[in-house]
């Protein structure tokens, strides 16, 4: 950890704790509490961890209020603009961009991964044609660890890698093939000369009985959906896996937990939810119907793809990924798409409203991503599922620092016990 640069005063009770204060290389001081309990006998109270810094990392730096995104170091548009996806996922797993050397190399790895176990097959075969791709994902990923137990052994550096480029490689092809089985049609194996986004494109939209000639275009804008959800810093489901990778559990399972976390429509279900609510408004004449009931409180119905933790000005991934859906309706000819119309007028509307503005509420990455890979081709069900196979490398590159870092404890919060105290068993008969 960085140097003590200061000391917060707490006093409470009949006691005086002198608390550390450190300065990260950015963002906001911490106040390190470690020894709160041990020397006061109090617990922090914080659900939702909206003040809590559960770790230290050098990965992603994220400045809400600039809406500022940066993946060691460098701007997420940056990026977006210039790099490609192997190469952002190199640049997260290992803290540099690549020589163009280390790039192949890293690429021919991963390529190399591509295929799942024969075997897995079956296990897709276990699953009811009509589960949501994310169910078969959960329960697929979980199960790599029973297939890869060469790559189980968390304490031994190069299993660690080995496990974390099949993820990389195999997310893809896993995420396709949950999509072809809940479409009945057969699985499409990877093909190793194209790129990571054609290829992913390939698997789901190829059939055996045609050509499928992937178009550059849309691999570019797949590619840069990719690399706009590597990574965000500790959110609910990279939180998830660094707590079940806590414990000792392979990462497989982390990874699976982590696809379970992201599923809900608070994370990465949002880009599904938001996509149907686009289509559900329908005309833009239905907005203020619809702004209307995200303000009222007695109604639980949110703005879809607006709103974030720890943005609270534009999420500098929803500007690229605008520009993305323009390009790409362009390109399919679908300039007019009604969805891409009510969710431009949407964004007007909601940014001209006061309780959005003074709430500071603006769409995140999920409220264009969807228009994308809907114009695309994918049902709705496959955009979560685009977003986990994207985020993989994120929650792997934190799983891995987590686990090289020789501090690093069991993740075991408290709670403020607000139940029964101690009281008597009575029988049955008694009660
Ligand atoms: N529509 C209407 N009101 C909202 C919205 C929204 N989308 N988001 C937040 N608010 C209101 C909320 O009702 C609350 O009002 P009040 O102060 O009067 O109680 C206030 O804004 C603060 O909201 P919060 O729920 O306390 O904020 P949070 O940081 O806990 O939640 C969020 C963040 C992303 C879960 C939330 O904004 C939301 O539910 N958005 C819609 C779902 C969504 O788009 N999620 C994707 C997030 S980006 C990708 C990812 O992380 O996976």
């Amino acid at each position: 950890m960085t140097e003590q640069t200061a000391t917060a005063t707490l006093s409470f009770h009949d006691k005086t704790l002198e608390l550390p204060i450190y300065s990260p290389t950015a963002g906001p001081d911490v106040i390190d509490i470690r020894r709160l309990y041990a020397d006061g006998g109090v617990f922090t109270y914080d659900p939702g961890f909206t003040s809590t810094a559960s770790c230290d990392s050098t990965i992603t730096y994220i400045d809400g209020d600039a809406g500022e995104l940066l993946h060691r170091g460098y701007p997420i548009d940056q990026l977006a603009e210039n790099s490609h996806y192997l190469e952002v996922c190199y640049l997260l797993l290992y803290g540099e961009l690549p020589t163009a050397g280390q790039l192949e190399d890293f690429e021919g790895r991963v390529t190399r991964h591509t295929m799942v176990h024969e075997q897995m097959h079956n296990f897709f075969r276990g699953f009811r044609r009509d589960a949501h791709p994310m169910a078969t994902m959960v329960g697929v990923v979980g199960a790599m660890s029973a297939f890869y137990h060469d790559s189980l052994d968390i304490s031994d550096p190069m299993q660690r890698e080995i496990a974390s480029v099949r993820m990389i490689a195999k997310l893809p092809t896993i995420a396709a093939m949950a999509y072809k089985y809940s479409i009945g049609q057969p699985f499409v194996y990877p093909d190793n000369t194209l790129d990571y986004a054609s290829n992913f494109l390939r698997m789901c939209f190829a059939v055996p009985a045609e050509d499928y000639p992937v178009n550059p275009i849309l691999s570019r804008a797949m590619d840069r959906i990719l690399m706009l959800h590597a990574d965000h810093e500790q959110n609910a489901s990279t939180s998830t896996v660094r707590l079940a990778g806590s414990s000792g559990a392979n990462p497989f399972a982390c990874v699976a937990a982590g696809i379970a976390c992201l599923w809900g429509p608070a994370h990465g279900g949002a880009n599904q939810a938001c996509l149907e609510m686009l289509k559900e408004i329908g005309t833009p004449e239905r907005i203020p119907e619809f702004i209307a009931r995200a303000k009222d409180r007695d109604d639980p119905f949110r703005l879809m793809g607006f709103g974030h933790r720890v943005y609270k000005n534009f999420d500098p991934r929803a500007r690229v990924m605008k520009q993305s859906a323009d390009e790409v309706l362009d390109l399919l000819g679908a300039e007019n798409n009604p969805v891409l119309h009510v969710a431009k007028a949407l964004e007007t509307a909601a940014l001209a409203d006061p309780y959005f503005v003074e709430k500071k509420l603006y769409p995140n990455v999920d409220f264009y991503s969807g228009i994308i890979l809907d114009a695309m081709g994918f049902p709705t069900s496959m955009f979560t599922p685009v977003f986990a196979l994207s985020r993989t490398v994120g929650w792997i590159s934190q799983w891995k620092e987590m686990i090289g870092d020789t501090r690093q404890k069991i993740g075991r919060p408290r709670q403020r016990y607000e139940g029964e105290t101690r009281r008597d068993y009575v029988d049955v008969e008694s009660r």
